[in-house]
């Protein structure tokens, strides 16, 4: 008989609709900020027996997107509110994600901002736990020195293969980027 304990999720987190399965029979998949939520719905409906978990640190986003999963009764989204760098250890546990998403994550270009820059390995070390062996993380980012930054922030964690790889979807953000004319690159780091 297995012993599975209960931990409560914890109370300063917002969930909508509710906390999210940790253990569902199909697979589980995350995206960290998924700003107006398209591709995160989109996948939804194509993947009906995948769960989606959505972290957003932005509250209006967080309550939109639960709002557009309720009104097309997509059961398989579950929004947490919060900063991804503070929540992810104290709700996931090891081995647990087939797939993670962090899509146009925010460059943050001062120097003086750079701290808030999601992509460091220490959030990398940790997403690579998470992740089930031969899972992958995507990334798209539009501004050079980020996604350099980023190649780099993988190479030191390790135990990745990177890959390029086409847009996944044309996003607000994405749309946006590229009539700026900006260059995207498109990353899946395979965890070995
Ligand atoms: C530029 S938008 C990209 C949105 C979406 N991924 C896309 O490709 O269209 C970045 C998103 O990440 C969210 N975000 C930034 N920092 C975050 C953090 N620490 N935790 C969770 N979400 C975060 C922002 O609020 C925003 O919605």
């Amino acid at each position: 008989m297995s012993t599975k304990v209960y931990i409560p999720p914890p109370k300063d987190l917002r969930f909508l609709p509710a906390p999210p399965p940790l253990e569902p029979e199909g697979p589980l998949v995350l995206e960290i900020g998924p700003g107006k939520g398209e591709f995160l719905l989109h996948l939804a409906e194509q993947e009906p027996k995948t769960t989606f978990i959505a972290i957003e640190i932005r509250h209006g986003r967080f309550a939109k997107i639960g709002k557009r999963a309720e009104s097309r009764g997509l059961k398989n989204i579950y929004m947490i509110h919060g900063d991804a760098r503070e929540c992810l250890t104290r709700l996931f546990r090891p081995a647990m994600f087939e797939r993670i998403y962090i899509l146009f994550p925010d460059p943050w270009p001062k120097r003086r901002h750079s701290k808030h820059r999601l992509l460091k390995p220490e959030l990398l070390a940790h997403l690579r736990d998470f992740l089930k062996p031969g899972g992958a993380i995507y990334n798209a980012t539009d501004a050079g020195f980020y996604s350099e930054e980023i190649v780099s922030a993988f190479e030191e964690v390790g135990g990745f293969e990177r890959q390029r790889i086409e847009s996944l979807y044309p996003t607000y953000f994405e749309k946006k980027w590229k009539a700026l004319g900006r260059e995207i690159d498109y990353w899946k780091f395979v965890k070995v």
